[in-house]
């Protein structure tokens, strides 16, 4: 059975534990600023209560970015992270926020198709932001 949970501050490690086992994007400390930051909420998918996806959204104002989204290896292709994803719009729009926004790096082919999925349109890139030399891609949608 599929349920969500908030993650808390104190419970940043469950985030660092997945984040190591998927994308590895942010350290330990990373991921404990994140919770730091004013209007940041990360929320938690979970299977027989273990987690399979993490999500960190941060609303500004009627505005929100996802800097986080990643599903668990072994879960992936099954539809969680478009129910993950359906999830996050449905909570947005319970908060009125308008527009959703995402930074996502130019050889991430995968997430490419998938936020094409979701109507995420290209607005711009950032050159050379990642360690690898790579662009971002800046993506956004209007809820
Ligand atoms: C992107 C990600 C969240 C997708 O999660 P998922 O659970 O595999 O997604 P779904 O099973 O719901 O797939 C939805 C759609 O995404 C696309 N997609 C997902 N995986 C794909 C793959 N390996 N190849 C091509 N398209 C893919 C497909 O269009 C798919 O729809 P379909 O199955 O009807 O063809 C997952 O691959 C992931 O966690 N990646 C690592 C983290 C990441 O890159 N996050 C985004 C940038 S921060």
């Amino acid at each position: 059975m599929i349920s969500f949970k908030e993650i808390n501050h104190k419970e940043f490690e469950l985030c660092f534990e997945l984040d190591s086992n998927t994308i590895s994007l942010w350290t330990k400390n990373q991921w404990e600023s994140e919770f730091k930051k004013k209007g940041v909420k990360v929320v938690a998918m979970l299977i027989k209560k273990k987690i399979i996806g993490i999500y960190v959204l941060h609303t500004i104002i009627d505005e929100a970015q996802i800097n986080y989204f990643s599903i668990k290896k072994r879960f992936r292709r099954k539809g969680y992270g478009s129910y993950l994803m359906n999830y996050l719009i449905k909570q947005c729009e319970k908060l009125n926020i308008k527009k959703l926004l995402l930074e996502v790096s130019e050889t991430n082919s995968i997430a490419e198709v998938f936020y094409s999925k979701f109507n995420f349109l290209t607005v711009g890139r950032r050159k050379n932001y990642y360690k690898d030399g790579t662009d971002a891609v800046l993506k956004e949608k209007y809820l």
